[in-house]
């Protein structure tokens, strides 16, 4: 076996790592539906916003038995790494994962001290699921958990409507494939701080603001790779956004919609925004018709706020996101 870069150069090797990911991912998610080998493609051939990104994968007589993504933020965070490791469940109990890991953390350079890995089990596998044994015998922690949730779609109008609420002082609106310039700026830093001020276990996170240039190059790779782009946002007197929530919609109607962040801004919580934003944002994704069969959505299970709005949404758990720590 060796383990060295992707190569992004070869489309029969990406169809193959593309694969292999996959059947790791059904693994435990055997009706997962993921974005075309296309689309999926556009993640390592376009660099990163604001980060490094590559792959490493594991492979023996030219056939790929599992990876890892290296991913590094650059302009905040510099102390953190995400390693993202998938083998081949046909693979397994071979050493791979073990061999993935150790060559992801020789790779990174030695002034990044903090790996977080993350690994979908089912939410009542927590403490034994085989993910975790892995992961503590190659010397990582548990630092949190999160629960996904997932919600059938289309949801009732009629109880969206009964659900809606505009609070006092506050302009909600919606917008699909792009807020207009003039609130992006505000929008941007409410963005950089879902990771700050959401629990995530000891993790510490610094603020990642999106500037307006980052935010209209992910908005155009969304539109690029045919996904949409739902957002809601809450405007106080003066024009600036307090309060927003996104909905991505997938490119392939059979694929799940995903819930990206909701975030109000700490001094205008209390008023129940977090569920007027997510509300309109359904209803403006019942106006687009949207054909997707479900919309998930995760939360650190410290998070008791936004859970029990989205268990008023109807989302329902589904699996848990382990995030596992090391430190060095
Ligand atoms: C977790 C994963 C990466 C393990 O890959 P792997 O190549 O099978 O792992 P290895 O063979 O290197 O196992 C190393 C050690 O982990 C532990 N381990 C791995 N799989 C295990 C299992 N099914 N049951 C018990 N222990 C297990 C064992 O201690 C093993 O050492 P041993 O075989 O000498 O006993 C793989 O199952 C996978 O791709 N999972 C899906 C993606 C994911 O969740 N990744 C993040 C995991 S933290």
């Amino acid at each position: 076996m060796e383990i060295r870069r992707l190569d992004t150069t070869d489309r029969d090797e990406l169809k193959r790592w593309y694969e292999a990911c996959l059947a790791s991912v059904r693994a435990v998610q055997p009706t997962f539906v993921p974005k075309p080998f296309e689309e999926h493609l556009r993640k390592v051939l376009e660099p990163e916003l604001g980060a490094e990104r590559y792959d490493l994968v594991a492979v023996e007589d030219g056939v790929v038995l599992g990876g890892v993504m290296i991913y590094l933020p650059m302009e905040d965070n510099r102390e953190i790494v995400w390693l993202v490791v998938d083998v081949d469940p046909a693979h397994r109990r071979r050493g791979v994962g073990r061999a993935l890991v150790a060559a992801a953390e020789a790779e990174v350079p030695a002034d990044r001290h903090e790996f977080i890995v993350p690994a979908n089990v089912p939410a009542d596998q927590v403490s034994d699921h085989p993910y975790r044994r892995f992961a503590e015998s190659v010397g990582y922690a548990v630092s949190t958990v999160s629960t996904e949730r997932a919600r059938a779609w289309p949801v009732d109008r009629a109880r969206l409507d009964e659900l809606a609420v505009s609070p006092a002082g506050y302009r909600l609106e919606s917008y699909v494939d792009g807020v207009p310039e003039a609130y992006r700026p505000s929008l941007g830093v409410l963005k950089g701080l879902i990771d700050v001020d959401a629990p995530t276990g000891d993790i510490e996170w610094e603020a990642s603001p999106v500037s307006p240039e980052h935010y209209a190059e992910e908005l155009r790779r969304h539109v690029a790779s045919g996904r949409r782009l739902v957002e809601s946002v809450a405007l106080d007197a003066s024009g600036g956004v307090v309060a927003y929530s996104e909905i991505v919609v997938p490119s392939v109607p059979e694929r799940h919609m995903t819930q990206e962040g909701t975030l109000v801004r700490s001094d205008h919580r209390g008023h129940r925004l977090g569920l007027a934003v997510k509300v309109a944002n359904l209803q403006a994704l019942l106006d687009l018709e949207v054909k997707s069969p479900s919309i998930r959505t995760g939360n650190d299970d410290a998070n008791r706020h936004m859970i029990a709005i989205n268990e008023q949404l109807g989302f329902v758990p589904d699996l848990a996101e382990i995030a596992f720590v090391k430190r060095r």
